[in-house]
């Protein structure tokens, strides 16, 4: 029989269960309110087990004369738009340009040589510390006519030196990732540009690329050779995944599809494929083999991805030997990747068209 107590102790235990039920209901709406939104994940270094130095971008890049960030002033606007046509048949070994371009090289060669031989063969010891031992080299005496501006991308920024003379600028994206904020400045900035990008991924992409930036986008990814390979590409589902993509030998692409002398501006990004053909650069490489020059260019290295240090390691050796490109503004974009900017001193084009 029911007793009073009995209607009693279960009405107490369905009003427990009740209270048990609402703290869980509050302990849900509590955790989904504190969930942070899925931000896009950009790189999985963590899954790669990198464990170097944090990303510096906030705290370091940021720094260099903020002011000549994004904005040229009208003044520059204005060199920019009235610089005569580019006429290089009178290059002459002792202009103005060619001092300022050799007193760079001498400049970059005292200052960067000295730390790069302190790494002694260590590629890992270089890449956790070059960003700290070699800043102070970006701030040489030899440097100071060059006017190296930055403009920002979604999280970075790409360095480069605007045009002193007027023709068409071919500027080219290896790895366009969803992402045309410094090419919509570049644009703006010198309007008379042909631009190209290349991304395996289309989605996005092949709008930004077509539509806002009025250039020619081409769907795969550029290696040393032709075939299908596995590389992390950004899909639109916006984080970075490792797919099968097709490569293309990017001199092919560069002499035959595109059929390019020589590109103005590059800039760089393609999520450890550039292991592939880093040795494309150097003197006597596959670039020198097609007679195709890159007067500037902004790279995002990636061993975090493949645990391949060497490559930067034997890619900077390699550059400082050549004595064609100093490079500079060197950033940890994010902890396992780090970025420079590239700028060629030797070709006489290139020295005439960015240097004076
Ligand atoms: C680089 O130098 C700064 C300031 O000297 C220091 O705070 C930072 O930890 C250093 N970073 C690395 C990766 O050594
Ligand atoms: C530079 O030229 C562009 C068009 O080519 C023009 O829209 C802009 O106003 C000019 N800027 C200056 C500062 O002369
Ligand atoms: C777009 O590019 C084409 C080919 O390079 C050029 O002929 C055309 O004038 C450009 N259009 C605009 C609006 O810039
Ligand atoms: C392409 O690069 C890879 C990695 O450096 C190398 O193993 C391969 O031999 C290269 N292929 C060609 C055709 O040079």
């Amino acid at each position: 029989m029911y007793s009073q107590t009995d209607k009693m102790k279960d009405r107490k235990k369905s009003f427990a269960k009740l209270l048990i039920f609402i703290a869980f209901l509050i302990v849900v709406l509590i955790y989904l309110q504190t969930r942070k939104p899925v931000e896009p994940t950009y790189y999985p270094h963590e899954r790669y087990g990198y464990n170097g130095p944090k990303s510096d971008l906030d705290d370091l890049e940021i720094k260099f004369d903020t002011e000549r960030v994004d904005e040229i002033s009208n003044e520059i606007q204005k060199l920019i738009n009235s610089t005569e046509q580019c006429d290089f048949s009178d290059f002459n070994s002792e202009s103005e340009g060619s001092r300022i371009a050799k007193s760079a090289m001498d400049g970059f060669q005292k200052c960067v040589r000295p730390i790069f031989d302190s790494f002694n063969g260590d590629s890992r010891e270089l890449f956790d510390n070059w960003v700290n031992s070699t800043r102070k080299c970006d701030f040489i005496d030899e440097y100071s006519n060059l006017d190296i501006l930055g403009i920002t991308n979604r999280d970075e920024i790409k360095w480069l030196i605007y045009p002193k003379c007027q023709e068409e600028n071919i500027h080219v994206t290896l790895g366009v990732g969803h992402d045309i904020r410094a090419e919509m400045k570049l644009k703006k900035h010198q309007p008379n540009t042909k631009f190209y990008g290349v991304d395996p991924m289309i989605d996005i992409n092949y709008e930004l690329i077509t539509y806002d930036l009025n250039g020619s986008f081409f769907a795969f990814a550029l290696a040393n050779e032709t075939k299908i390979q596995y590389f992390p590409v950004l899909p639109k589902l916006e984080t970075y995944s490792k797919q099968a993509v097709a490569t293309l030998d990017v001199g092919y692409f560069f002499e035959k599809l595109l059929k390019l002398r020589r590109i103005d501006t590059l800039f760089l990004d393609i999520e450890s494929g550039e292991e592939y053909f880093f040795d494309y650069f150097s003197k006597g490489g596959k670039f020198d083999e097609i007679g195709m020059s890159i007067c500037q260019f902004n790279i995002e290295f990636h061993p975090g991805y493949t645990k391949n240090y060497d490559f930067v390691y034997k890619f900077l050796e390699q550059t400082i030997k050549d004595k064609r490109y100093i490079f500079l503004r060197p950033a940890h974009h994010v902890p396992g990747f780090f970025k420079m900017y590239f700028l060629n001193l030797e070709n006489k084009e290139c020295v005439k068209k960015f240097i004076g």
